[in-house]
């Protein structure tokens, strides 16, 4: 049977600049070429899903505009169901402000336009997808009541629920009481426990299960990850050649809901998220550099 996975969040167009380095307060740098990507926290992790063997049904928001018309053209092309996205008139779709410098990593500013337009209502409209699906997977670029309201339809239905927490913000106890899973960069792992981002990563897992989630998972870059369930695992980082961090974060969560839910042991979920994160920093753009479930294996042999 298919792994279903269902997706609440973000639809952005990202505008992205390369630059040397990352700009300081108040700084105007010379940049690079300017570069239009399709991204979006949920729309990446959708297309994230789906190339790596699930079948995605999304719930989001595009405006009338060409951003919106082309972000609704990528995630058909990439057979994510898009019936559940709505197009809302005389709003802009959301829209991404990234810098790349040479070393790949970023800055985000996000407009969320048509995103702030996921309601509540139009998640309870999407009840069936939710409730038909092995898998949630949400982000916080869409309202957080929303969030709540999907995760809470989930929990009814039986469907595991899992949050990316990012951009981070503290979030209500109903809220975590609902997860089965949280994934965190350790940044996002710091501010949604309350703690420090020098505090050790073992310690901040911890944390969260204190406030209700049973797995945590955090994403560490160059040093891999962790997952804290009954006990703590540490996944180790495939050595690729970076050129642009975006995305790798989306193809980690989007790959690692896919696996879940289609059953795979917890360690080979966990590495097979690992490395479609890996390959998502060997490319540039957000959903174009989600890796396919063959590019995945090959990565894994
Ligand atoms: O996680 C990367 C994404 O964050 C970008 O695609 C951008 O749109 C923002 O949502």
């Amino acid at each position: 049977m298919t792994a279903r996975v269902c997706i609440i969040g973000s639809i952005n167009m990202d505008l992205v600049v390369r630059t040397p380095r990352l700009p300081a307060p108040g700084e105007t740098l010379m940049g690079g070429p300017f570069a239009r990507f399709p991204g979006g926290k949920g729309a990446n992790q959708a297309v994230a899903a789906s190339r790596a063997g699930a079948s995605v049904a999304m719930i989001g928001a595009v405006g009338d505009d060409e951003h919106g018309v082309a972000m609704r053209k990528t995630l058909a092309d990439n057979a994510v169901d898009i019936v559940r996205v709505g197009t809302h008139v005389n709003t802009a779709t959301g829209v991404a402000l990234i810098t790349v410098d040479d070393a790949g990593e970023n800055t985000i500013v996000v407009a969320p336009g048509a995103n702030a337009a996921v309601s509540p209502a139009a998640v309870e409209e999407a009840a069936n997808a939710i409730g038909d699906a092995d898998v949630l997977l949400a982000q916080l670029e869409v309202p957080l009541e929303s969030v709540a309201k999907a995760a809470s339809i989930a929990r009814a239905a039986k469907t595991r629920v899992m949050l990316n927490a990012a951009p981070a913000r503290m979030l209500p106890r109903e809220l975590l009481s609902l997860l089965d899973v949280l994934i965190v960069n350790r940044g996002e792992a710091a501010l949604t426990a309350g703690r420090s981002e020098s505090d050790s990563a073992d310690s901040l897992a911890r944390s969260l299960q204190e406030l209700g989630v049973p797995e945590i998972v955090i994403t560490l870059g160059g040093a891999g990850a962790l997952h804290a369930g009954s006990r703590i695992r540490r996944i180790p980082a495939f050595p690729v050649e970076t050129v642009d961090t975006v995305g790798a974060g989306d193809a980690f969560a989007g790959a690692f809901a896919a696996a879940v839910a289609s059953n795979m042991p917890t360690e080979t979920a966990l590495r097979f998220a690992a490395a479609a994160g890996a390959l998502a920093t060997t490319k540039h753009g957000a959903i174009p550099s989600l890796p396919t479930r063959d590019a995945i294996m090959q990565l894994l042999q």
